[in-house]
């Protein structure tokens, strides 16, 4: 059967590249509730009785989506996924619950890395708006003029947004991930590590949970 995993980490530690690497190895499908907000950012949430009536207000600030809007995200990607690489859910206690209900979990994979290097990673941050792929200033510039010239910088990829959602992810999530150390399937990961470091870890951790 197709592993069911979760990648479970703060900003920046590199869920996105390196649940990229999973699906591509895997066949599973990337579940990825920032990226699904993202292309969603406009759309009206307000019959959830919600604060803001979209997600944008609660993403440039580098605060939680409602609970609801993410969950209905989650449960709707599941119920289509034979095997998937959870990305960026969840993100409280009240998300794992809801979580619980909705699937098992093989593998858990937790990313580890420092709040300077994190800080570092995602002000420096650029996007392709094209391709989606992520680079960055100082570490992995394009070679090729053409995407250099288009690259963007995400909204919440600020100084200010990033130490909020730093901030977030301490209160909100690190409980998560400590409930999680109890899961038979739960591995630590050094996030620090070069990318193909990191994901010869986790290929290692995902293989061994087969
Ligand atoms: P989301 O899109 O999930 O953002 P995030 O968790 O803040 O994480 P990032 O995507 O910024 O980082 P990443 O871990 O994927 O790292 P990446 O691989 O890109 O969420 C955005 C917003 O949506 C939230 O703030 C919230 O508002 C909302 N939201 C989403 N899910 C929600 C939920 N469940 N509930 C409520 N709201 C929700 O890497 C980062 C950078 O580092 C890149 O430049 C990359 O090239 C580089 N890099 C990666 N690995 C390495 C390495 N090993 N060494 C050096 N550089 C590296
Ligand atoms: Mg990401």
């Amino acid at each position: 059967m197709a592993p069911r995993i979760l990648i479970i980490g703060p900003p920046g530690a590199g869920k996105g590249t390196q649940s990229s690497n999973i699906a591509d190895e895997y066949g599973v499908e990337h579940i990825t509730t920032g990226d699904a907000l993202r292309s969603n950012k406009d759309m009206d949430i307000s019959d959830m009785d919600t604060e803001y009536d979209t997600p944008r207000e609660y993403m440039e600030a580098g605060d939680l989506v409602p609970d609801a809007v993410v969950n209905a995200i989650v449960e709707e990607a599941l119920t289509t996924a034979d095997g998937f690489v959870l990305d960026g859910y969840p993100r409280n206690k009240e998300q794992a619950e809801e979580l619980t209900d909705m699937t098992e979990i093989d593998v858990i994979l937790s990313l580890e890395v420092g709040r300077e290097e994190l800080i570092e990673r995602l002000t420096g941050r650029r996007v392709d708006p094209e391709t989606g792929d992520n680079y960055h200033v100082e570490f992995n510039m394009p070679d090729d003029e053409e995407i250099r010239e288009r690259l963007v910088q995400r909204d919440d990829d600020t100084r200010e947004a990033v130490e909020n959602r730093l901030d977030v992810f301490e209160e909100n999530t690190a409980p998560v991930i400590e409930q999680y150390a109890d899961h038979d399937g739960f591995v630590e990961i050094d996030g620090e590590q070069t990318p193909a470091e990191v994901w010869a870890d986790i290929d290692a951790a995902i293989q061994a949970a087969k």
